[in-house]
């Protein structure tokens, strides 16, 4: 995800596209740039980092300087690390074209071969890079017909931003990623997001997919799919920034919550063709390998990505048919285990930047293990030190509390472990075709489970005045029993415990009194009955049981029952979550807590 902005109009394009793209860091932030007519030519001005840093360097090298047309654009890496060179805007060879661009373009690869076959070189490695330099291939001197055609050359997504030299013209289109249009007295504005523009009109057009405007001579055409002229309502909305900025969610925990079904898809859809063949990019010499020599695979994470590690467990031991070792970054670094070359260490970070995983890592590293590292941001220190990276395109996560990371991250081990489980084979075929044939339903259940959220919002207003509470679970239920708990207390402060339901009788079920509330997560068939006995024994100690289960059974022991989509147990994990995420969202709102940035708590835990 990144976002982008243009401006044409009467006033400084420059401070127009920067104050857009300081609103639009949400949607990226590893680097930022800005492209605008200087006396015809198109310069460009970017940079690695923060919006900041574009800032100083404008500040220095621009300073004062006018332009009535630009372009600009915040980062979130897909196509090469975070540097300046990948930053956008891109130029192409000959410096007439400036793009910049939120989406991928799928058919880059062969597009870029192309080029550089009639003597095109490059100089990033973005898919971006190829936009510009195919449109310098196709200029027939209309700068209109160029993008058309430029458009039916590239696939993908994609939202364009586009400048010409000597050519006072802005074009913008869209196809999958988002692009509204601005309109004011003093100008056109184009972004991905209406919170960019709203402090200069709220005057809006909403391209709809396939669209192309091109704004020339203080006017604007608007061009369909299908490039015909076309009409598009102008729209004027009343929202406020604050607002805007989450797209219309309260919060940005709720709004990425409400994102998994496509991040889930953005992960999956990505590496599988139609016949269901896994291709895991950033795998393939892994893959290739040998990868019988591994006698040994540690899975090492902190907080919610250990918990994603857990639930893989069961899978990537299938995969290997040998026991995998879960461990906890800050335990593990300092442990002794048995790290060697026939080790493969599997690293789950979001961030790719947590203190204690990145030591965890290095220290594998040192003792020959191979790194396999799931993460979410693209040249991370995590990212860049692994042997191989598997990406989650999750999108940037601004909640603290993790919410579509750790869907992204389930989706991304069972992938790998489906993928390694064939190869080594032993996992069959019809159980792949049964698992991948599943996991693609996945996101319109999670769809459908957000379509009514009454349920969660009841129960957060029970658990509001309560000291304490406990999750319970069995076998996967456990692990997302641990999440659950992790996620609600995390946000709520409410105090609460995940516990193994069998182990009840051991200690915890001391903890049980009048009126104590107690989840229960039970989606497991073969471990259903004995469920059902442990919820029967807090019950009887006076526990109100709310039991989070995909079985309609009639004989339900419990008080609430929260009914959940099925799917094959196995991943059940990731559709359960989903109930307890919207449990902990609610209940720290109705607690009047920050949801967003709960106390003592960080993002990114760069500290040891
Ligand atoms: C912090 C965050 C959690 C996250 C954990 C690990 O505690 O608040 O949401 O699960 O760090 O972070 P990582 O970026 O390595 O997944």
């Amino acid at each position: 995800m990144c976002g982008i902005v243009g401006y044409i109009g009467n006033d400084n394009a420059i401070d127009i596209v920067i104050n857009g793209l300081e609103n639009l860091e949400y949607r990226g932030y590893d680097s930022s740039g800005i492209a605008f007519l200087d006396e015809g030519n198109i310069d460009v001005v970017k940079c690695v980092g923060r919006i900041n840093n574009l800032k100083e360097k404008l500040s220095k090298e621009y300073k004062n300087f006018f332009s009535n047309i630009g372009i600009g654009h915040t980062r979130w890496a897909t196509h090469g690390v975070p540097s300046d060179v990948n930053s956008h805007p891109h130029l192409s060879m000959n410096g007439k074209f400036a793009v910049v661009h939120n989406g991928i373009i799928e058919n880059y690869l062969k597009l870029k071969e192309e080029l550089e076959k009639l003597g095109f070189t490059f100089k990033s490695e973005t898919d971006t890079e190829v936009v510009s330099n195919l449109l310098e291939k196709l200029d027939d001197g209309d700068f209109l017909n160029t993008v058309f055609k430029m458009k039916k050359t590239v696939e993908g997504s994609f939202a364009f931003g586009i400048l010409k030299k000597d050519t006072n013209e802005l074009i913008a289109t869209r196809k999958e990623s988002p692009l509204v249009v601005g309109i004011s007295d003093s100008g056109f504005y184009v972004a991905s997001d209406i919170i960019a523009i709203l402090k200069y009109t709220r005057d809006i057009i909403y391209l709809e997919n396939g669209d192309l405007i091109h704004f020339k001579d203080n006017s604007y055409t608007i061009y369909d799919k299908n490039d015909k002229i076309v009409n598009r309502e102008l729209k004027h909305i009343n929202w406020s920034v604050e607002t805007a900025t989450k797209d219309g969610f309260d919060h940005f925990m709720l709004k990425e919550i409400f994102e998994q079904p496509k991040a889930i898809k953005e992960t999956l859809l990505r590496r599988l063709d139609e016949d269901n063949n896994l291709n895991l990019d950033g795998l393939e010499d892994l893959l290739d390998s040998d990868l019988k020599r591994f006698n040994k695979c540690y899975v090492v994470a902190c907080g919610t990505a250990f918990h994603a590690g857990l639930v893989g467990k069961n899978i990537l031991e299938k995969a290997f048919n040998f026991p995998v070792i879960l461990d906890i970054a800050s335990e593990f670094r300092y442990a002794d285990n048995f790290l060697d070359e026939n080790t493969l260490l599997i690293i789950i970070s979001q961030s790719g930047e947590t203190a204690d995983t990145l030591a965890a890592l290095r220290e594998a590293k040192r003792k020959g293990a191979k790194v396999l590292s799931i993460t979410n941001v693209v040249g991370s220190s995590i990212a860049r030190e692994s042997d191989n990276v598997f990406y989650t395109f999750a999108g940037p996560e601004i909640a603290v509390a993790s919410t579509k990371a750790y869907t992204t991250q389930l989706v991304s081990i069972y992938m790998i472990a489906l993928k390694i489980g064939r190869i080594l084979n032993n996992i069959s075929k019809s159980e792949y075709d049964e698992i991948i044939e599943n996991l693609k339903l996945i996101p319109d259940k999670i769809q459908l489970m957000l379509k009514d959220t009454q349920i969660y919002k009841s129960i957060a207003k029970k658990l509001k005045d309560k000291s304490n509470c406990f999750y319970l679970g069995r076998g996967l239920d456990y692990y997302t029993a641990m999440e659950s708990a992790l996620k609600l207390k995390e946000i709520s402060y409410v105090y609460t415990e995940s516990f193994a339901a069998g182990e009840l009788k051991h200690g915890p079920i001391a903890l049980i009194e009048d009126g104590t509330i107690v989840f229960v997560i039970a989606t497991q068939r073969k471990l259903y009955e004995k469920v059902i006995s442990n919820i029967k024994e807090v019950k009887a100690r006076g526990a109100k049981v709310f039991e989070i289960t995909q079985f309609d059974d009639s004989n339900c022991v419990c008080d609430v029952k929260i009914l959940i989509p099925k799917t094959i147990e196995i991943l059940m994990p990731i559709i359960s979550v989903i109930a307890s995420q919207l449990i902990a969202y609610y209940a720290s709102l109705a607690k009047g807590n920050d949801v967003d940035k709960p106390r003592n708590l960080a993002k990114s835990v760069t500290v040891e």
